[in-house]
């Protein structure tokens, strides 16, 4: 029994490095570049590097929308695009937020960064609550948080040059200015992989690869604490995934950055994250380290989304979780109870009726769910 359930963890781990994205696992040659992030990093494994302190603490964080439907839109219905989501990132992490389109992933993102305002709940970003903050100290204090979008092209002013791009945000922050903002521009340039001749050409004359680099340097020029990386590799050629994601890891030991790093696919996040958080409309499912999380997915969702990771091995495709099936609710009329259920093959009456908490099924790892899967505290051995 245990060999077998051994030989099932190894198949899911390996299952995702083997569908990392192309060249993540050492290999390929860099066709963009040849800066140090193509001598491939490991895959992170834990969160060793992290120390256990909370760089960011959300608290019943909310985020509504009121749309308007029917004749003369005078149905007001609300969309919980975010919904009483808790929480904490440890400094040096790196935290994966996972789901599929429309969960809500972008959403926190952006009320995070104060891009969109919260309906409630709390942030506390390096040990200050950054709703008691006034607009000039906000300013200040978002210096340390920095965001990573997924379409560098429309993110980056194509009316700019690289290096104003990148030397904006030093000239707002009067970090630097004449040749010493020259030399910042061009380590920077250098620390993404990009030489300094680079830097007096416009973002449309780079490949997608390489205008996202200019996005990260953008994101690391005032050496941020947090940044929050919103699908930064999902619009990139497969062959050009693995160096960002390794650019990101090496830049992370570098700087000693902190990521929440947002991704629809578990390839992706569970090649890159220390800590994996599910989101499923609005709410987190599941939260717990990466390896665990992997090796046995404590949410019936987790477990959905995991049988989208190609199995090589033949021998092995027989052990594939199961399927995700049907489409997410309309958000405007979600299902009662858990959310989860018209879509879940373990559901119950009492699935239909009351709503899962995010509980702690076993030490590290918190689950919404009333049977959740494998595990032992307070788990249902499923099929
Ligand atoms: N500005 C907005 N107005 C109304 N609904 C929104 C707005 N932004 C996002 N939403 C809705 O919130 C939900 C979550 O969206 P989003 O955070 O973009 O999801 P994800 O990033 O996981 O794909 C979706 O149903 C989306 O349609
Ligand atoms: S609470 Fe019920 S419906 Fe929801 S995920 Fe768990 S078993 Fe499935
Ligand atoms: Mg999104």
């Amino acid at each position: 029994m245990k060999s077998a359930l051994k030989t099932g963890e190894d198949r899911r781990l390996a299952a995702v490095d083997s569908a990392a994205p192309a060249g993540a696992q050492g290999g390929l040659a860099d066709v963009e570049n040849n800066t140090s992030e193509t001598q491939t990093p490991k895959p992170r494994t834990g969160s060793r590097s992290a120390s256990r302190r909370p760089i960011l603490q959300i608290n019943g964080l909310s985020k509504h929308y009121v749309i308007s439907e029917g004749l003369f839109r005078r149905k007001k219905h609300i969309l919980k695009a975010v919904n009483e989501v808790d929480l904490t990132v440890y400094e040096g992490e790196t935290l994966g937020i996972v789901g599929e389109s429309g969960c809500g992933k972008s959403t926190l993102g952006n009320v995070i960064m104060h891009l969109t305002s919260p309906s409630g709940g709390t942030i506390e970003f390096d040990g200050v609550n950054l709703n008691s903050l006034t607009k000039g100290q906000l300013r200040s204090k978002r210096k340390d948080i920095q965001m990573i979008f997924q379409d560098p092209f429309s993110s980056l002013n194509p009316r700019m040059k690289i290096f104003d791009i990148i030397a904006e945000p030093l000239r707002t922050h009067k970090v630097a200015e004449g040749e010493a903002l020259k030399e910042e521009v061009y380590k920077i340039l250098e620390a993404v992989g990009l030489s300094s001749e680079y830097a007096y050409r416009y973002p449309h004359q780079f490949s997608g690869g390489q205008r996202q680099r200019v996005g990260i340097g953008r994101a690391i020029a005032l050496k941020p604490k947090l940044i929050i990386c919103d699908e930064p590799v999902s619009a990139l050629d497969v062959s050009i995934q693995s160096q960002i994601l390794n650019l990101l890891s090496v830049l992370q030991k570098r700087y000693g950055l902190t990521y929440l790093f947002i991704a629809h696919g578990l390839p992706a996040v569970g090649y890159i994250s220390d800590r994996i958080a599910v989101m499923y409309l609005g709410r987190i499912v599941e939260i717990a380290d990466k390896q665990a999380l992997l090796e046995q997915p404590g949410h019936p969702y987790t477990e959905g989304l995991m049988s989208s990771i190609p199995i090589s091995d033949p021998e092995q495709r027989g052990n594939k979780p199961k399927a995700l099936e049907g489409e997410i609710p309309n958000p405007l009329h979600p299902p009662a109870g858990c959310a989860f259920h018209p879509r879940c093959a373990y559901a119950t009456d009492r699935c239909k009726s009351e709503v899962p908490e995010l509980r702690e099924a076993s030490p590290g790892r918190f689950v919404a769910c009333h049977y959740p899967l494998h595990l032992a505290k307070g788990g249902v051995q499923h099929g």
